[in-house]
């Protein structure tokens, strides 16, 4: 073996030898496109820590209009901790306190005039396990439009609740039976229903927590083919484990490793040619 041969061996060996904790540590600066243009949210510099917990190290990432943006990586990496800051669903937390600017359409979420109902009407948020309240159909649908007074007879109401069942695609199974409890419906027709009731408020931007992960294929499937209609009409946020699902339903994928974005990218580019070597290992199911 030749000099020059023995080094590269040892160059690859130290390579080699560098742990995920080294990377991890050493990584400063999102790498790839954590900007964009025609920005819906644009958050810069965003730490959050739960107590003395560090969850978030200094986050910067635009969201834009009409996007759907994936975020991706192991777990307990900050992914749904960093979707609740969107809405901010991190005030219901007592001990989380989250610091940064964090501004929607040029406005800041965090200011003391901004009403965090008003602005989760604004940001709507599909958790991963369906939740409806304890009501009819009708009930779960029409709850958010009520309280928001956004219609002003039952006919218009009763429009919107219908409109609204329709775009989450479950109006045609529930039609008959709009007065039975929501819990009735089964797991795929619950998150439609909840996708409903996101909907039926008029947001503008929809955060998506695993929406599909607790779903057989088939009611996966319909998930995602509602995810790619709404996507014309919203600014989606999705978190998701799979990443054939980040594949087939975002145009955007943002990589977190330990409370730091690593990468942001085209979907595509990051599941085929990731830049950072951590995005590489996740995505190659390397990792450990
Ligand atoms: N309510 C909480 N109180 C204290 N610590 C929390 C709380 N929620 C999250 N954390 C901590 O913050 C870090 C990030 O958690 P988070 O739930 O955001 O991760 P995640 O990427 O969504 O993980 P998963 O893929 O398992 O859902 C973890 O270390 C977690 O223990
Ligand atoms: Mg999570």
């Amino acid at each position: 073996m030749n000099t020059q041969t023995m080094k590269e061996n040892i160059n690859l060996t130290n390579m080699k030898e560098k742990s995920i904790a080294e990377i991890h540590a050493e990584h400063k600066q999102t790498i790839g496109e954590p900007f964009c243009d025609n920005v819906k949210f644009s958050t810069r510099n965003v730490d959050v820590f739960y107590a003395d917990n560090q969850a978030i190290y200094d986050v910067s990432l635009d969201i834009g209009k009409n996007e759907v943006i994936a975020l991706i990586g192991p777990s307990g990496c900050g992914k749904s901790t960093f979707l609740r800051c969107l809405n901010r669903m991190n005030d219901t937390i007592d001990i989380c306190k989250v610091t940064g600017d964090l501004e929607l359409d040029g406005t800041n979420i965090y200011s003391k005039n901004q009403d965090p109902v008003l602005l989760r009407a604004r940001v709507g948020m599909v958790f991963q396990k369906p939740n409806p309240f304890p009501k009819s159909i009708y009930d779960n649908v029409a709850y958010g439009p009520r309280i928001h007074g956004l219609t002003k007879n039952k006919a218009e109401l009763d429009e919107l609740v219908e409109d609204s069942l329709r775009k989450a695609g479950l109006f045609e199974e529930v039609k008959d039976r709009l007065n039975s409890p929501g819990t009735g419906l089964s797991g795929g027709q619950q998150q439609r229903l909840c996708i409903a009731r996101t909907i039926a408020v008029q947001p503008e931007v929809i955060l998506m927590d695993e929406p599909a992960s607790a779903l057989d294929p088939i009611a996966t499937a319909k998930i995602e083919e509602l995810i790619s209609d709404l996507s014309k009409n919203y600014t989606i946020v999705i978190v998701t484990h799979s990443m054939q699902q980040a594949a087939r339903v975002s145009q955007r994928t943002a990589y977190f490793h330990l409370g730091k974005l690593i990468e942001v990218g085209e979907t595509n580019q990051i599941f085929t040619h990731p830049r950072h070597e951590l995005t590489e290992r996740y995505i190659t199911g390397r990792f450990g």
